[in-house]
């Protein structure tokens, strides 16, 4: 028989999201009458705005025609969005040609591990968006597990804490390696500052690493100070990589839709530049994002397009902030819980002294029916904590709230 790919076989348990379905399952198998409300994976909920569904329907509707028909598109994704991503979002301080249209953050995060393959030694904050971390053991580029279970010898985990102010040591960081770094964070909700970026920056120039900048919850940033993108820091184009996404500003979770920037200037150590080989790859893997989405991503870049992003993400910021109240009422203050994030970010990090994740997530679930993410699936130094997303119907995260609240602790 085939052997079983080696690496694959190296990963330390199931992908987070699948495991907590699984006891969340589990719980209401046991409990059917339980009304089981999610405040767990950042997954989207409220409706495509009218504006979004008008590009998209429209592109539906021209596909149906003769005339609006077409089969594969621009390989690199439509000229007129890889346009507007550079205008609209960066304004212009990228150019349309290092905007390359894509399926979605997570997928091309599993194609730039790809790119940069196994040799590269890997930085990641810890806590950590999982994917980072399996997509490493993956390709082989993790090396073996710890003797302690805590994660892989071949990855330099950066720890996050409250004691840092979330944001890690960057002495950690190994040379001509691949930094991934995550601003708004998933999950502690911590955005890094101008300073500390450029602090990032610097570091990641001096040691011949590339960062990979995963953006994607940018369009929840309201404090005009700090940086929306790892191009506004000064010396970014010759390390660093941005991943951006429409999924979490205006819920194309389920539709599919995301870019990259690779600047110009980016080079691996031979001289060639990053972005030729990138091309070569996505044109050889993926055959463009969907003509559909495309023209619903154009429309939501557009000025009424924008406006409407910019309502549904405070919406969910309205939600992060009842949650914030919920859990800062006497049974969990009692308790010395300690709250980070959901300010300029969908999560927040609530942090249990002496408790452990998992066993918290237990009983957030069988007292209050609530499903939340355990910290310590994002890396060891989330153990003890608990994500909470503000990705919800008000209605529900209003009762998810009021259940907290009678949470015994
Ligand atoms: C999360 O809950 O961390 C994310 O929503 C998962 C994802 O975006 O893939």
């Amino acid at each position: 028989m085939i052997p079983r790919n080696p690496h694959i076989a190296n990963l330390s348990s199931g992908y987070l999201f699948p495991e907590i379905s699984k006891r969340r399952n589990a719980f209401a198998k046991e409990h059917p009458e339980a009304k089981i409300i999610s405040l767990g994976i950042g997954n989207t909920t409220e409706p495509l705005t009218a504006h979004v569904v008008e590009g998209l329907s429209s592109e539906v509707a021209a596909l149906g025609t003769p005339a609006g028909y077409s089969g594969y598109g621009e390989d690199l994704g439509l000229t007129a969005l890889r346009e507007r991503i550079a205008s609209a979002v960066y304004g212009g301080i990228v150019s349309p040609e290092e905007v390359f249209i894509s399926d979605g953050a997570k997928c091309d995060i599993g194609r730039f591990q790809w790119l940069f393959g196994a040799g590269a030694a890997v930085a990641v904050q810890d806590p950590a968006y999982p994917v980072y971390v399996d997509g490493s053991v993956m390709i082989g580029a993790a090396g073996k597990t710890k003797a302690d279970g805590s994660g892989y010898e071949g990855i330099a985990y950066m720890p996050c804490t409250a004691e840092n102010g979330f944001f890690p040591d960057l002495s950690l960081i190994p040379r001509n390696g691949l930094v991934y770094f995550c601003s708004p964070n998933n999950p502690t909700g911590a955005v890094a500052t101008k300073a500390q970026l450029k602090s990032l920056v610097d570091t990641a120039r001096e040691k011949g690493c590339v960062i990979l900048f995963d953006a994607a919850y940018s369009a929840y940033i309201r404090d005009p100070e700090l940086p929306r993108s790892i191009f506004e820091i000064e010396g970014s184009r010759s390390c660093a990589i941005e991943i951006n996404s429409f999924s979490k500003p205006i819920g194309f979770t389920g539709v599919r839709l995301g870019w990259s920037v690779v600047p110009k200037e980016l080079a691996f150590a031979d001289g060639t530049p990053v972005m030729k080989d990138w091309t070569r790859l996505m044109t050889t893997v993926f055959n463009g994002a969907s003509n559909i989405a495309q023209k619903g991503g154009l429309a939501s870049l557009d000025e009424t397009g924008l406006a409407e992003t910019r309502a549904l993400t405070d919406y969910y910021l309205e939600n992060a902030r009842l949650i914030r109240e919920a859990l800062s009422l006497p049974n969990f203050a009692a308790a010395g819980v300690e709250l980070y994030g959901g300010y300029n970010a969908p999560y927040i990090w609530a942090r249990f002294p002496g408790r452990k994740s998992w066993d918290v997530f237990d009983r957030i679930l069988r007292e209050c029916h609530v499903v939340c993410t355990p910290g310590a699936g994002f890396g060891p130094a989330g153990e003890s904590f608990i994500r909470f997303s503000s990705f919800g119907h008000r209605e529900q995260v209003a009762e998810a709230c009021a259940r907290l609240g009678k949470l015994s602790l």
